[in-house]
This record gives C-alpha cells, sequence and structure tokens, in this order.
C-alpha cells in the first residue's frame, strides 16, 4: 500500500515540489498513523522552500505547519512517555502542530502531540486555528498581555496570522489599525480595524496623525524595517511583538541585537519575538491549553477563520503559486479530495 506526499526537493519556487509515493507502514511504539484531512498553505512554508528562514528544513522536505486528520493506526504504547493522559482511538479526529509534514495524504506522529476534535468541527477551520489563531492568541494574551480599550496595529493584516490578530484582538476589545493592500481594506474593514495602504500611505505618518499619543501595541508580520517603523508609532510603555521569521542566521543576529538594545533604551517601549515552535519545543503545555481556547470560541461562531481558497492536498503547489501572488486575503486550505465542494 502506498500513500502520497508533496516534497520540496530542493530550494525554489513551487515547481520545485514534486508529489512521491511512500510505503505505508504500521505506526512505530508510541505513535499514530494519521490519515491527513486538512492543512493549509502559509507564508513560512513558503520561507522554508526558499531557504530564507535560518529554521528552513534541510531539502528534501514535506512542508505543511499544522494538520487536522483521523487516526488510522495506533503504535503500542512507548515505555514511559503514554500520550499525555489522552485515550486516542482509531478514528479519532485529531489536530496536531507539526512544524512540516502535512502536505501528505498520512502522517506518522507522537501520540503526545495530538489533540481530540469533536466530529462537530469542520477539519478546515480547525487547520487554520491551530497555526494561525495560535500564534495570534499568544502573541496577545501571553506575550503582550493586551488590555481592553488598547490601541493596536497588526503590520501585515490580510494573510493568515493577520486576520487572527484583527478578530482576536476585537474580541479583547482593542482598537485595531491595519497595514494591507487597497484591494483587501474591506475584509480589514469588517473585523472594525481601520485600513492603512502601505503601497500609497506611510503609516508612521498615518498613526502620528491618527494617535498622536502612540500606540498600545504592534504585531509585525513582515520584519524587515517595518520592526523600526512599528516602535516610532508606540508610546512610552508600548510593546512591539514581531513574528516574520528572519531572513537569515545574520538577520536572526541583528534582530537580537535589535531587540536587547530597543528593551535597553530608556523610552519606556519594549519589543519581544514570538516563534510559535520555538515555544512548543520548550513548553507544550501552553499550546495544549491555548487550543482548546480557541476550539471552543471557534464552536460558539465567536472567530471564523478567512478561507480564501481551497485546494487538493496534492496541488499544493498550485495553492504555494496562489499565495506567493499576493492575491490571496485570509489562508488557503489544502484539503482532503472528500472534502472540497463538489
Ligand atoms: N512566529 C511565528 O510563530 C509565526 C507563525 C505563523 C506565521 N508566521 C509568519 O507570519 C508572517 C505572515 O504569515 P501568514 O501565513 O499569515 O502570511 P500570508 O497569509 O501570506 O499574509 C501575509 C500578508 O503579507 C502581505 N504581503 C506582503 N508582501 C508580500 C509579498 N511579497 N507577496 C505576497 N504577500 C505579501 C499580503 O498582504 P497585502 O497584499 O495586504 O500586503 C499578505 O496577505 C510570515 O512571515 C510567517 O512566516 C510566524
Amino acid at each position: 500500500m502506498i500513500y502520497k506526499s508533496v516534497v520540496v526537493t530542493r530550494r525554489g519556487g513551487p515547481e520545485v515540489m514534486q508529489i512521491v509515493e511512500n510505503e505505508l507502514r504500521a505506526p512505530a511504539p508510541g505513535e499514530a498513523r494519521i490519515k491527513v484531512l486538512a492543512t493549509s498553505v502559509g507564508r513560512t512554508d513558503v520561507s522554508y522552500r526558499y531557504g530564507r528562514s535560518p529554521f528552513s528544513p534541510r531539502t528534501p522536505f514535506v512542508p505543511g505547519y499544522e494538520i487536522v486528520g483521523r487516526i488510522e493506526a495506533l503504535g503500542e504504547p512507548r515505555p514511559g512517555a503514554g500520550a499525555g493522559g489522552l485515550d486516542l482511538n482509531v478514528g479519532d479526529q485529531v489536530a496536531a502542530l507539526t512544524g512540516q509534514g502535512g502536505y501528505a495524504e498520512v502522517i506518522y506522529l507522537g501520540q503526545e502531540h495530538l489533540v481530540r476534535l469533536p466530529d462537530s468541527l469542520a477539519p478546515e477551520e480547525v487547520a487554520l486555528v491551530v497555526l494561525n489563531y495560535v500564534t495570534a492568541y499568544q502573541m496577545l494574551h501571553r506575550v503582550a498581555r493586551v488590555k481592553a480599550g488598547g490601541r493596536a496595529l497588526v503590520i501585515g493584516a490580510s494573510g493568515g496570522v493577520g486576520t487572527a490578530l484583527l478578530q482576536l484582538g476585537r474580541l479583547a476589545g482593542l482598537k485595531l489599525y491595519g497595514t494591507a493592500s487597497a484591494g483587501k481594506h474591506a475584509l480589514l474593514a469588517g473585523y472594525g480595524a481601520v485600513p492603512i495602504d502601505y503601497h500609497t500611505q506611510d503609516f508612521v505618518a498615518a498613526l502620528r496623525q491618527a494617535e498622536p499619543a502612540g500606540l498600545d501595541y504592534v504585531f509585525d508580520g513582515m520584519g524587515g524595517d517595518y520592526g523600526e517603523r512599528g516602535l516610532a508609532v508606540l508610546r512610552r510603555g508600548g510593546k512591539l511583538v514581531g513574528y516574520a521569521p528572519p531572513s537569515g542566521v545574520a538577520a536572526l543576529l541583528l534582530q537580537l541585537a535589535r531587540l536587547a538594545w530597543t528593551n535597553l533604551l530608556p523610552n519606556g517601549k519594549s519589543a519581544a519575538f514570538y516563534g510559535i515552535s520555538a515555544l512548543y519545543m520548550r513548553d507544550r503545555e501552553p499550546f495544549m491549553q491555548d487550543l482548546p481556547v480557541l476550539l471552543r470560541l471557534l464552536q460558539a461562531g465567536q472567530i471564523k477563520p478567512v478561507v480564501g481558497a481551497r485546494y487538493p492536498l496534492l496541488e499544493a503547489a498550485r495553492a504555494n503559486a496562489l499565495l506567493e501572488s499576493g492575491q490571496v486575503a485570509g489562508n488557503i486550505a489544502l484539503l482532503a479530495p472528500e472534502l472540497l465542494p463538489a
């Protein structure tokens, strides 16, 4: 028996992705074999493929930062590991943060990484929550510790993480501003955010006029010099949270130096870098606490991921090309064929 996955064979554009066949095997002790129902295409997948992030996996690799799937087979318990208290069964619908590996019909994961889901939740929506909403939620509530009534700017507000920040920021009672291309402004306005077209407007000048006292929070998903400009619109005591991965090792070192310097300056502003994987690898518990909170919000209809496009799982290359074109607002979902609308 075989299953297919989409492999990044070398550094480059979407054309370097190839479908390969793999032998299906029984799960090892402590593992689960999962049929993938949904994952997403995000900008991190693109950075990893080009090798633009110091955290890019070596090629060949299968991208796909999160999955929702159904357990097909369970390995024997691994001595001493357990399943995090979860009583998992074949047929359960589960979610996991994977970092890579989601662009595949089947994935093997350690049982301790799985979060069991109610069958009532749509796999595509949960997949979009696992990375983008947990990222947004943790930045808002664990890093910035936002307070209702605060004023915040989201740099890169129209994408997957950006729209999650707007929805969750609104729920947290923030006054929101967001930078985005003009064609995506209606989306931002729908979340009560004030859109700024960063192509035609200097957002620093626009915000100094709109908020002369400065902002409480800036969330920067673009990186580069956006961080410096984001700091410029903060009030004394304000906080910047950067989440765009640096473009290489030199940029990483520069970013760390800038962070340290910003936090030493006597202007009362502070900055932090957030990385979901670094946090997850250090301690899984915050993720395991926050994902269920978000799933309850999803079930209650209080959050609704924006699905800009849907593709069959194995058409990940086309979906990546669309993301890179900048034409899509919100998220791109990759789905098992039976979940795609007819
Ligand atoms: N630190 C973490 O834990 C973490 C977790 C998830 C994602 N991320 C990072 O967060 C950032 C956003 O990720 P995402 O998946 O939300 O991205 P996304 O959906 O592609 O959204 C990013 C937005 O950036 C704008 N953009 C700017 N330059 C662009 C370009 N050259 N081509 C296309 N679009 C461009 C687009 O909006 P406009 O057209 O409106 O400009 C797009 O909607 C990425 O840097 C990603 O790596 C970090």
